[in-house]
């Protein structure tokens, strides 16, 4: 083989399933204190949050109107596809770094770099969404008790005008409450995951409980008059890079309808996945992964169905309000205990959210360190004590406080979306690749019909990718690019797999 199509090859090299399962098998340093309920509880302390607490009030106002409900139903028909993909590679391949471990046992290292670079933007944007999400909240409370956070420390500078699409200055200085709490929670983070876990449980605990008296106490506050019109802004809303392809276009050219609904609250699905990041924790990690992704995900998909169902039927879904439309509609009917209670829910659900996010890109980059793709002593550093990957989360912990302390929401939102159902295409697609390249290997559990499933994910991703406004196209082709060029300049020289071609 010449000189260049060897260090063609080595761009496709895969991981040896075989050398996955050892690492896993060996000593790993991060102590396996998770068990299935555990897992459950991360799956549900990562999904619900600013997508329903947040998200829903803007995409019924402008983009989907009541079908929003529906929303959530296609949305979360999309991540069941995607979970059972996930669920199959997370009991075949236990080990630390999710969809980016899965590709480098498939596709080969240069997609898996893309993946990992992808996921380690996908968690981090989250975080700072959740962030700014959280801050909403927060200040809300802080109001009701009479504390009054200054517009100019408590918001963005910038806000995404979808409009013009272009970023405005709103004269706020900086985000203080985001900046604030993802510094406690990157704290909480390096201190262990068994601390964080309890943490976790305890905060499930207080949304699940609000999410449920919503419901059981909203109905009796629904007027079926509101339901009308369902779907005021059409059933669809795609477009291909800028050109509307079904359904009207809203401000700025954006898509709207009960699609492009599902692809902005999508959002609210996110994080499901992370479970899986975390399978080097898990007690019984070929069992419980799968158990803890996919029951995280049907609890989710059924909860948000009846809040968006009560949410749209209590109050007309153009009067929802933009930043705390659950609350806000307990208000709109002159309950402010309702609200009171609500909002200090919704913080403690959204602590709980930023929590998993910010557990995960710290796990991403440990897989990549043992891989050699970036720099060991960094990312692929252990506490000695705490055993937790504490420099990474230093690093990455800041970058995300300046993205939450600066960063507009719609515009982390709708970027985190895109990135993440990037990572789902490459999953879905992944599932029928292993089961050719590795007929015979140990699935403790298969994705039911191979190859119809995967391809209904990626078909369904790959919808809501070109749901979302054209300019996170742009803006995710930029992050990749600037991924292929880090991977040349250091991964592909220092890889652990291919170093013969460096000698
Ligand atoms: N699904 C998470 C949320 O809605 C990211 O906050």
């Amino acid at each position: 083989m010449s000189k260049h199509s060897a260090k063609f090859a080595a761009l496709f090299a895969r991981k040896p399933l075989d050398a996955l399962l050892k690492e896993s098998q060996d000593d790993t340093k991060l102590k396996r204190a998770l068990g299935p309920l555990q897992l459950i509880a991360l799956g549900l302390g990562a999904v619900i949050g600013v997508g329903i607490f947040v998200a829903t009030g803007s995409a019924a106002n402008s983009v989907a109107g009541p079908s929003l409900m529906l929303s959530y139903v296609v949305a979360g028909i999309t991540c069941v596809f995607a979970a059972l993909c996930y669920a199959e590679f997370a009991s075949m391949v236990p080990v630390a770094g999710s969809a980016y471990t899965y590709a480098y046992a498939t596709m080969g290292e240069f997609f898996a770099w893309i993946i990992g670079w992808d996921l380690v933007l996908e968690y981090g944007v989250a975080s700072a969404a959740v962030g700014v999400g959280w801050s909403s909240y927060f200040k809300s409370i802080a109001e009701t008790i009479g504390i009054n956070i200054p517009q100019a420390l408590s918001e963005s500078p910038w806000r995404y005008n979808t409009e013009i699409g272009q970023f405005v200055s709103t004269g706020s200085i900086i985000n203080l409450p985001a900046a604030l709490v993802i510094i406690v929670i990157t704290a909480i983070l390096i201190k262990g995951i068994s601390e964080s876990s309890a943490f976790n449980v305890i905060m499930v605990c207080i949304k699940l409980a609000a999410i449920l008296f919503v419901i059981a106490a909203g109905i009796f506050l629904v007027n079926s008059a509101n339901w009308e019109p369902f779907a005021p802004f059409g059933w669809t809303g795609v477009s291909f890079f800028g050109y509307n392809v079904a359904g009207q276009a809203g401000q700025g050219g954006a898509p709207t309808g009960m699609l492009a609904g599902a692809a902005i609250i999508f959002f609210a699905y996110i994080g499901f996945d992370s479970v899986s990041t975390c399978t080097e924790e898990a007690k019984n990690p070929r069992r419980d992964v799968p158990i803890g992704i996919v029951v995280s995900l049907l609890i989710c998909t059924v909860l948000y169905v009846g809040m968006t169902a009560v949410l749209t039927g209590m109050v007309k879904y153009n009067e929802l309000d933009l930043n705390a439309p659950v609350a806000i509609a307990f208000r709109q009917h002159g309950l402010g205990w309702a609200e009171m209670i609500i909002s200090a829910a919704g913080v403690a659900g959204i602590t709980s959210v930023l929590l998993v996010m910010m557990l995960s890109g710290p796990r991403i980059f440990l897989a990549m360190a043992r891989d050699g793709l970036v720099p060991k002593s960094l990312f692929g550093a252990v506490h000695p004590k705490f055993q937790t990957p504490w420099k990474s989360s230093i690093l990455i912990g800041f970058f995300i406080l300046l993205l939450a302390s600066f960063g507009p929401i719609d515009f982390l939102l709708h970027l985190t979306n895109i990135g993440t159902l990037l990572a789902f295409v490459i999953v879905c697609a992944a599932v029928p690749v292993m089961r050719y390249t590795h007929p015979d290997a140990k699935r403790p559990f298969k994705c039911p019909w191979v190859p119809v499933i995967p391809a209904l994910g990626v078909i369904t991703c790959l919808m809501l990718m070109f749901s979302l406004p054209v300019g996170n196209w742009w803006r995710l082709l930029g992050w990749l690019g600037l991924g292929v060029v880090i991977y040349f300049a250091y991964g592909f020289r220092h890889s652990e797999l291919n170093k013969f071609r460096n000698r």
